[in-house]
């Protein structure tokens, strides 16, 4: 199979299965990681999300240069936008995606992992945005998301030299969330996956559309949607749950009502 899904408890595992190219997206498996991802985000019984590479080598090494090197503009704009679509449904689905990235998450890879929630990286990662030693520039989100994820001044460096960033320095940027040795980090991500899904799955949705609008639109309105979708939850079984909880002193048992 071109992207490998496997169910551990309420956590999804979306593994990239191209590791003879370094889990580089070409047209077939960039389309099946989008339409895998549209059928995660409708199923309720997902509670999170781990987006990862087959091998050892490679998160994913970005899109297929070999496809893109033959396409026209109006075909790249396709090809653009198939990839604006799979980073939005990582950025918005009502679940969180965690980013395992295992190795070289460069261009197009880096792009997705940046469309994640969260990012947890081997210690053998190695990120950046390459795009412009292929006389390209990152079209799949990297331009906008590096720096509201980094900061604008590092990630203008990032896009206009190509470096390429170890994990240690990943971190440091902020760029990756924690780093692991490469045996830990498939266990640290189920057990973050695990513990995420654990949560009031409508909690959690709403947790995350607003925190999605924290760096963009209009502030006052932002914080009126905080507020808005903070007073919804009080109509939910989950709240009182959760508030019953804490006041009997056990622990919470969410079933998404
Ligand atoms: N596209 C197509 N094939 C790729 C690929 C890519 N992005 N990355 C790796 N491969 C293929 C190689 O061509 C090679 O295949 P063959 O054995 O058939 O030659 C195989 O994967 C193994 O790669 P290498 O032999 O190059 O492995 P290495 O360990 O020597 O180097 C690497 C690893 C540094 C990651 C190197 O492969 C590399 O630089 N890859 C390209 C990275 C890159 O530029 N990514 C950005 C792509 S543009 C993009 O993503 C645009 C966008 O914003 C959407």
């Amino acid at each position: 199979m071109p992207v490998d899904i496997e169910r551990h408890g309420a956590s999804a595992v979306v593994t990239i299965n191209r590791p003879e190219a370094l889990n580089a997206l070409d047209l077939e498996h960039l389309q099946e990681t989008h339409e895998q991802l549209a059928a995660l985000a409708s199923d309720r019984d997902v509670g999170a999300v781990i987006l990862t590479g087959a091998g050892e080598k490679a998160f994913i090494a970005g899109a297929d240069i070999k496809y893109m090197r033959g396409l026209d503009v109006q075909a790249a704009r396709a090809w653009g936008e198939l990839g604006h679509s799979a980073g939005a449904l990582l950025e918005t689905m009502g679940k969180p995606t965690v980013a395992a990235v295992n190795g070289f998450a460069l261009g197009g890879g880096c792009e997705l992992a940046l469309a994640c929630d969260i990012r947890l990286a081997s210690s053998r990662a190695k990120l950046g945005q390459p795009e412009i030693n292929l006389g390209i520039l990152p079209g799949w989100g990297g331009t906008v998301r590096l720096a509201r994820t980094t900061s604008l001044g590092f990630a203008k460096e990032l896009i206009y030299t190509g470096r390429v960033l170890g994990a240690q320095e990943a971190l440091e940027r902020g760029l990756v969330n924690a780093v692991y040795e490469p045996a830990d980090l498939m266990p640290q991500a189920l057990e973050l996956a695990g513990e995420l899904s654990a949560k009031s799955p409508l909690a959690m949705a709403y947790a995350k559309e607003s925190t999605n609008l924290a760096l963009q639109g209009e502030h006052r309105g932002n914080l009126a949607t905080e507020a808005r979708l903070f007073s919804m939850l009080f109509a939910s079984a989950d709240q009182k749950e959760g508030m019953d909880a804490f006041i009997e002193k056990r622990d919470a048992v969410f079933t998404g009502a």
